[in-house]
């Protein structure tokens, strides 16, 4: 293993003197080959081909390798990655430990269904590499800590896809909310409006001959193939994903953790519907949480205040001195019931980011962990795994030891925080 341990000293001695590769224009202009990360992509769907695209308009990334059980999004991938780089010599790869066996790879992402991210992410930190890994963090609790207990074991960078936490937009609530401008905040309330599908009854079918289907189930049980278990619409499935609350939740769920810092969860109540088809992951969910400094709240529509409706997915603060209102996808921002694009008169005084991918690619240089790094994305995440569990009982308010990371005095919920594995997959 000396060989990328001292292919990352060269890197991180060329980070510090290169005063900022990231001034280098994204198109066209790369960094010496001996400057450049050596990255890999590990699932290639959506998101993964977004991965592919941010990385490769990265100026000190070199894409070396891809990685799909889908042979169809591999082939597809190499041909859209062909065209923005024609002298690539990424090689692609069906099982991702032989990504994991090369010495000259330095770093992965990770846009797989969400019950392998733990696996990949796992045995990437065992094998030396640095993951950029996708929401939601982990299929379960238990898998949350076993990432981070690899993280520190190997020394390993992390960096949650929740690409927003880059943007302005957060940045900013972040510093008007810890300015102190609506004052100490109680009440948090997320929104997500939509519902997950049921996706009718569908008849079991062979894989296509393009998937290895027994290696994109990995950890999760057998079960008979249909295309809408599979590709996308998994996520509506209880033994891959947590429907669109799963989806969501941490894409907004962020800047609360960001601002406020929930901290010392105490409880949890969720209440939910199921769908109607084959699908079994809730069509809404909505949930109450009850930490030592806030309540925070989940629902399926905007809550009824002013400057909230017309926002898809939002966050409503409500402080002692006022309220903030921002969400996902716009600038705007709702103070005490006016919308706004800034307050000017609070300072900025959060570092703005280089980029979600650039910050991650800093990070391995540095070896200083990144913004949306696994200890914070792990914090970010478990209430929503907990809320799931609630639900899952059928709407039990379930008190929760945030010390020990287990309910009080509930075996049943507490068999929910970890599920078996299939035997190749188990995770220690
Ligand atoms: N950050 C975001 O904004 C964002 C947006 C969309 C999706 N996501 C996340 O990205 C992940 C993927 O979502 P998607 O919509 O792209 O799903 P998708 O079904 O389109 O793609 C998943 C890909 O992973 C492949 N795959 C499955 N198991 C694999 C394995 N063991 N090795 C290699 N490849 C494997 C599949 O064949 C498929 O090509 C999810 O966790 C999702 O939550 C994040």
């Amino acid at each position: 293993m000396s060989r990328p341990i001292h292919r990352r000293e060269f890197l991180k001695q060329g980070a510090m003197g290169a005063l900022g590769l990231s001034l280098l224009p994204s198109i066209g202009l790369k960094a010496a080959p001996s400057d450049r990360l050596r990255v890999a992509h590990i699932g290639l769907g959506g998101m993964g081909n977004q991965h592919m695209q941010w990385f490769a308009a990265l100026p000190d990334v070199e894409i070396v390798a891809l990685c799909d059980v889908d042979s169809d999004h591999l082939n597809g991938t190499l041909q859209s990655l062909k065209k923005l780089h024609p002298d690539t010599q990424a090689k692609t790869y069906a099982d991702f430990r032989h990504i994991l066996d090369r010495q000259d790879i330095d770093a992965i992402t990770c846009a797989t269904p969400d019950h392998w991210h733990a696996q990949i992410a796992s045995l990437a930190f065992g094998a030396g590499k640095d993951v950029y890994g996708e929401k939601p963090l982990s299929y379960d609790v238990r898998e949350g800590q076993m990432m981070l207990k690899h993280l520190n074991k190997h020394n390993r960078i992390f960096q949650l896809g929740t690409q927003i936490h880059a943007t302005d937009n957060y940045h900013r609530v972040v510093e008007i909310i810890q300015s102190g401008a609506i004052g100490k905040v109680h009440t948090i309330r997320l929104w997500k409006t939509g519902f997950s599908p049921g996706l009718g009854f569908p008849e079991a079918q062979t894989p296509p001959p393009s998937l290895n289907w027994d290696m994109w189930l990995g950890p999760a049980p057998y079960a008979d193939y249909f295309p809408e278990r599979c590709h996308k619409s998994y996520r509506y499935f209880l033994d891959y994903s947590g429907g669109i609350f799963a989806d969501f939740w941490c894409h907004i769920a962020d800047v609360a953790w960001w601002a406020v810092h929930p901290s010392g969860l105490k409880s949890v109540v969720a209440r939910g519907g199921k769908t109607d088809g084959v699908a079994d992951a809730p069509k809404w969910l909505d949930a109450d949480f009850e930490f030592e400094n806030v309540k925070l709240f989940w629902t399926t529509e905007p809550p009824d205040v002013p400057g909230a409706a017309d926002r898809g997915i939002g966050a409503y603060f409500e402080g002692d001195k006022g309220t903030l209102i921002c969400d996902y996808r716009t600038r705007s921002i709702t103070i005490n019931g006016e919308t706004m694009e800034d307050i000017s008169a609070v300072g900025k005084t959060v570092p703005r980011s280089p980029g979600h991918q650039q910050n991650f690619v800093d990070a391995v240089k540095s070896r200083k962990q990144p913004e949306s790094n696994l200890a914070y994305a792990r914090e970010m995440t478990l209430p929503m795994h907990l809320a799931l569990i609630s639900w899952r009982l059928g709407g039990r308010k379930l008190e929760w030891s945030a010390g020990k990371e287990k309910f009080r005095g509930d075996k049943e919920a507490n068999g929910f925080l970890s599920r078996e594995r299939r035997k190749e997959w188990d995770l220690v």
